[in-house]
C-alpha cells in the first residue's frame, strides 16, 4: 500500500513500483484532496498489478478494510498536507491528517500484522518524512567562489539532529515521526523514516516555488520572491527520493531512520535566477528577458532560513546518491513543465478535479 499515490512524490513512487515490481500488487490510497490528481498516474492506470482505492487516511474502518481486502504486508506513507504556507493559514488539517492520519494507519497496521499468523514477519511500515522536522541551520560561511553550489554552513541535519519544527506543517510531521518510533518502541511494529530534503520534478502542484515559477515565468507574471530571497534549500530530483525509497524499502534496517538530500543548496533568489535563464532560453527569448517579474513580496511568517542534509548514512549502508546533476535536472523539470502545459493548465483551472468522477462513471 502506498498512500498518497496521487501526488507530486508518491505518483512518482507508484510509477516506479508498478514498473519495476510486477510481482507486487500496489495499492494507491488517496483522498485525492486538492493536492492528488489521478492524472499523475494516467499511463499505468491500467496496469494490472495497480490498483486506486479513493480513501481518507483517517477514516481507520475503511483503511483497515483495504488492508484486508489486500492483505497488505507493507505499507509506504506518503499522503499528507505538505505546504508550508497552507498549514499557517490552516494549522488544524494538518493535525488532522499528519498526525491522526499516521497514527489512524500505524494502529492499522499494528491491529492486523500482530493478528497474523505470522506477525510482524515480512511486514514494514515505511513512513516517508521531511527534513523540516529538525528547523533550521544558521548560516555560517561566507558564499565565496561556492555560489549557489557549495555549503552555506558547516552544520547539516544528520540522523541525530534534535527535532525543532518551526511551522504547523513541520510540528505536525515531527508529531506523526514520533508516533511512527512510538509504535516501535511500545508494540514492536517494523518501521522504517526517512526524511528527506526538497524535492522538484514533474507532477509538482504548482503552488510550490519551482512550477510555480516555471508556470509564472511562461506567462509573463510576477514571481514572489518571500523576504530578500535568502533563503537556503536543498534540492534533490524527485526521482532520486524515490529510488533512495525503494532501497530503504528492500535494504533499509527496521527502526532506522535515513536522511536523504541533493548535496545541492542554493538561495532561493539564485535558483529563480536559473528558471528564468532557462525557462527565456527555451522559449527563445533573449537572456534577461524576464528578469523585471522577479517581485519581492513579504516573509513567509517563521520563514526557515537554511535546511541541508548530510545523507552520508543512506550512501554508506545503502550505497544511494543522487544521479542527476542540478543543471541536468532543472533542464529536464523545465522542459517537462513547457512540454506539458495542458496538465497545468487543467491543474490551475480546477478541471483535473473531474478526472475521477468521469474515469470510474466510466467502469
Ligand atoms: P503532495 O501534497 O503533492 O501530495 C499529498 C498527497 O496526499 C495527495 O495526493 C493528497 O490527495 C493525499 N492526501 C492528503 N490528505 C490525505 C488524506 N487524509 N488521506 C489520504 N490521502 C491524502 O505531497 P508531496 O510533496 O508529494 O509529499 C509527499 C510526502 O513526502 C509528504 O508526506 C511530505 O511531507 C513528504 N516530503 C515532501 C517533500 C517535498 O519536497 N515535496 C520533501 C520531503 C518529504
Ligand atoms: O524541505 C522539504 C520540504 O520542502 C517539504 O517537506 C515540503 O512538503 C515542501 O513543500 C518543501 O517546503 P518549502 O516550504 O521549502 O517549499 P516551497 O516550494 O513552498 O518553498 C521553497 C522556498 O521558496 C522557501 O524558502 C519559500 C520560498 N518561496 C516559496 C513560494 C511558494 C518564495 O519565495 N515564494 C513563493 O511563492
Amino acid at each position: 500500500m502506498i498512500t498518497g499515490g496521487c501526488g507530486f512524490i508518491g505518483s512518482h513512487l507508484v510509477r516506479l513500483f508498478v514498473k519495476k515490481y510486477p510481482q507486487y500488487r500496489i495499492v494507491n490510497v488517496d483522498a485525492l484532496t486538492y493536492a492528488g490528481n489521478l492524472e499523475n498516474l494516467k499511463d499505468i492506470e491500467d496496469a494490472p498489478n495497480y490498483f486506486f482505492e479513493k480513501a481518507d487516511i483517517c477514516d481507520l474502518k475503511r483503511i483497515a478494510q483495504i488492508v484486508r481486502d489486500f492483505s497488505i504486508d507493507g505499507i509506504i506513507h506518503l499522503a499528507a498536507e505538505s505546504h508550508v504556507d497552507r498549514s499557517i493559514s490552516d494549522p488544524l488539517v494538518f493535525a488532522k491528517t499528519n498526525v491522526i492520519g499516521t497514527l489512524s494507519l500505524l494502529q492499522v497496521a499494528k491491529e492486523y500484522w500482530s493478528q497474523s499468523e505470522e506477525g510482524y514477519k515480512g511486514k514494514l511500515f515505511y513512513h516517508v518524512s521531511t527534513d523540516e522536522v529538525y528547523g533550521a541551520l544558521e548560516m555560517t560561511k561566507p558564499k565565496g567562489d561556492q555560489f549557489g553550489k557549495g555549503p552555506y554552513g558547516e552544520l547539516f541535519f544528520t540522523e541525530q539532529t534534535k527535532y525543532s519544527p518551526h511551522s504547523p506543517y513541520s510540528a505536525s510531521k515531527a508529531s506523526s515521526d514520533h508516533f511512527v518510533r512510538a509504535f516501535h518502541d511500545t508494540y514492536a511494529l517494523p518501521v522504517v523514516i526517512s526524511n528527506c530534503s526538497n524535492n522538484y520534478g514533474p507532477y509538482q502542484f504548482p503552488e510550490k516555488l519551482i512550477p510555480l515559477f516555471i508556470n509564472n515565468i511562461r506567462n509573463g507574471k510576477p514571481l514572489p520572491v518571500y523576504g530578500k530571497g535568502e533563503n537556503v534549500r536543498d534540492w534533490l530530483y524527485v526521482e532520486d527520493h524515490v529510488a533512495a525509497i525503494d532501497l530503504i524499502f528492500h535494504k533499509g534496517k527496521v527502526s532506522q531512520t535515513y536522511n536523504i538530500g541533493g548535496f545541492n543548496e542554493w538561495k532561493n533568489i539564485d535558483l529563480i535566477k536559473v528558471l528564468i535563464k532557462t525557462v527565456d532560453r527555451f522559449l527563445g527569448h533573449p537572456e534577461g528577458y524576464s528578469n523585471h517579474l522577479i517581485t519581492y513580496v513579504s516573509d513567509r511568517a517563521g520563514h526557515d532560513l537554511r535546511y541541508a542534509i548530510d545523507a552520508t548514512k543512506i550512501y554508506k549502508e545503502l550505497g544511494w546518491s543522487p544521479s542527476l546533476q542540478f543543471e541536468q535536472g532543472i533542464e529536464k523539470t523545465v522542459r517537462w513543465y513547457l512540454d506539458n502545459q495542458e496538465w497545468m493548465d487543467r491543474v490551475t483551472s480546477g478541471e483535473y478535479e473531474k478526472y475521477y468522477s468521469q474515469m470510474y462513471s466510466k467502469r
